[in-house]
């Protein structure tokens, strides 16, 4: 089903009002693997956008550029940043020349690519031609960089961190992402940004 992630309860991200990631969640992978399924469905609507023969639907790329920088960047990289791969460090992970070095970069490489396709946004109406190749270009090239990525956490990084976390510091990690949430994003933001995938994904 095209938008079962972002219709399934039990999502991690992003500033629930009531904490209850770790009642769904067994593991703070389980929790950042399923935020990445709704990244991906957000995916699937940015590739078609950025497919389309014409550039419309201004509206929908500006919803998803919105989408990718809070829930995607500043909500689910932020906890892989600030909570995640530290937890891996203080087990010997190393971060220079390891693993988590590269994710960090990739994180960097991916805000390279928003940010310009951000920019291409502000000259839609003035230079339609010159904003429509940067956004089909940069947005074909985002979609792939942020799979892989993906894919490297997932079969990769998540076991590495299954591997080496205790049961209890996997549910700590999903007690400070439950934290972090309502910090850096503030509670509601959540039931926005999955209205926001679903309505990418529908094409609406
Ligand atoms: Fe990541
Ligand atoms: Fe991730």
């Amino acid at each position: 089903m095209a938008n079962q992630a972002v219709t399934d309860k039990g999502n991690s991200c992003c500033g629930h009002a009531e904490s209850h990631a770790e009642h769904t969640f067994k593991t703070a992978t389980e929790a950042l693997k399923a935020d990445h399924r709704v990244i991906e469905e957000v995916l699937n609507a940015l590739e078609r956008l950025a497919r389309a023969p014409e550039l419309s639907a201004l509206d929908q790329w500006e919803k998803a550029i919105d989408f990718i920088r809070n829930f995607a960047d500043k909500c689910h990289h932020l906890k892989e940043e600030k909570l995640l791969f530290p937890a891996m460090e203080e087990h010997g992970v190393p971060l220079e020349g390891g693993p988590l070095g590269v994710m960090l970069m990739e994180h960097e490489e991916g805000r390279g690519y928003v940010k310009a396709m951000a920019a291409a946004l502000t000259i839609a109406a003035k230079d339609p031609a010159a904003a429509k190749k940067t956004l089909q270009e940069m947005g074909r090239a985002y979609v792939r960089f942020l799979r892989e990525h993906i894919q490297k956490e997932d079969d990769i990084l998540f076991n590495m961190a299954d591997d080496v976390l205790s049961g209890e510091e996997q549910k700590e990690l999903l007690r400070d992402f439950e934290e972090h949430e309502l910090k850096e994003i503030g509670s509601g933001v959540h039931e926005k940004y999955l209205a926001i995938a679903q309505e990418l994904t529908a094409g609406r």
